[in-house]
């Protein structure tokens, strides 16, 4: 039997040093592969150490026990959690279940229950199936290497593309730890350097220019580090610019940068051009914004129409309704009914939050709250969506 890998996460250290005690005296059956003190630690030690259990504490700051178990089963279903409580806190054990929690063991533990229960709760769920998919550990590293590429596409203009790329774009680095890469690829007009408040960085036609486009060590420089997951290739400042980039440029350098990242976001413009082709071509989900404006208009099914003309079904061209208001008298279920396809999202419209993220240059996603509000929320339901 190969051993089982563990991540130990309590905020008490002593906790966690009995633990470590006790597993290493069965060195033979576990190996420890993280300690973690919160949540969040939990889930960046996760795709690193592919651990089989977690055990789990429940009370723990920055993120707790349930709230990181409930992602958990989201985000990695191969992983089992293990719950550690307390007497006192029974009642949340069945929350804890509920969120997708396999077992519990209760504090202060003995040697054997611990072991035992480690041991029959691995062996029990060490081959299950998650929506008919074995729980393979490599499904991280099976992804890494081969970029999910996402594009932002709309037949309009203003419709929320850039702001949503964005947004998500750093949900997704953030909140579900994707290295993720964001590439505006609006050659015209693009302004996501605007949106991140970056004015003097390199940008796309930089890379082209400077003959740099043969490897990723080479296109590194051209990168924005927004943050440690995500890297953002901006547009070019002039909008004559986009005359000299070439689908072919943009081919090869899609073909170099698949390889480092797990999921590679698109915002593009509205010129309709072969580059524009290319990428959609490429990409496993075409994001096709629509604003309730337009639905109003019922111009949105003719441009799901070109998308269907193209040749892609509907497993790869969601639509997402952007900037949703009751105030033109269609409601939400109205909304739903008439996409028979379905709406895989709908984002509120929140002006404020949106004008003075614009304004600032600051995504409002970018926020330690923004899942309090309701567009912030939207997003990360949208990325959740995104990532299974
Ligand atoms: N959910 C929203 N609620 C309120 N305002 C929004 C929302 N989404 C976008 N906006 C506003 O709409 C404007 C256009 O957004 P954005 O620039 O992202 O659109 P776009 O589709 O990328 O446009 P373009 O075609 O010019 O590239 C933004 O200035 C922003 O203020
Ligand atoms: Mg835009």
């Amino acid at each position: 039997m190969s051993k089982i890998k563990i991540i130990i996460a309590d905020d008490i250290e002593e906790t966690r040093n009995v633990i470590k005690k006790i597993l290493n005296l069965k060195n033979e059956f576990f190996e420890i592969v993280g300690e973690a003190s919160n949540g969040e630690e939990v889930l960046k030690l996760i795709p690193m150490e592919k651990p089989d259990i977690v055990l789990m504490d429940i009370n723990m700051p920055v993120l707790n026990g349930l709230e990181t178990t409930d992602k958990i089963t989201d985000l990695f279903p191969f992983v089992t959690v293990i719950i550690m409580s307390v007497q006192a806190e029974s009642e949340y054990l069945k929350k804890a279940m509920f969120h997708g929690a396999k077992e519990y063991i209760i504090k202060p533990f003995d040697y054997d229950v611990l072991v035992n229960t480690i041991i029959a709760t691995y062996e029990k769920y060490k081959d299950r199936v998650v929506n008919g998919v074995n729980c393979e550990k490599d499904q991280i590293t099976t992804k890494q290497g081969n970029a999910k590429i996402i594009t932002f596409f709309s037949s309009k203009g203003g419709v929320g593309k850039s702001v949503l790329a964005l947004n998500s774009a750093v949900t997704l680095s953030r909140e579900y730890h994707k290295k993720t890469l964001l590439i505006d690829l609006d050659l015209q007009f693009g302004d996501i350097s605007m949106l991140v408040n970056q004015y003097e960085q390199k940008n796309i036609l930089d890379v082209i220019e400077d003959g740099q486009l043969d490897s990723y060590e080479n296109i590194k420089p051209y990168l924005y580090k927004f943050n440690e997951n995500l890297h953002i290739i901006f547009a070019p400042t002039k909008p004559e610019a986009a005359e000299y980039i070439g689908k072919d440029s943009i081919e090869k350098m899609m073909k170099i940068l698949k390889k480092q990242y797990d999921l590679i976001i698109i915002d593009t413009g509205i010129n309709f051009n072969d580059s524009t082709l290319y990428i959609l071509d490429l990409s496993e989900l075409v994001l096709f914004i629509a604003t309730m404006e337009i639905v109003a208009l019922k111009n949105t099914k003719l441009g799901l129409g070109v998308m269907k003309s193209l040749g892609y079904d509907k497993d790869k061209v969601k639509l997402i309704i952007n900037n949703f208001t009751t105030k033109y008298g269609i409601s939400k279920a109205e909304v739903e009914e008439a996409f028979r396809d379905g709406v895989f999202a709908m984002i509120p419209e929140d002006q404020n939050t949106v004008s003075i993220s614009v304004n600032k240059g600051h995504p409002f996603c970018n926020s330690p709250k923004y899942d309090k509000l309701k567009i912030g929320k939207a997003i990360a339901i949208m990325c959740k969506d995104l990532v299974i």
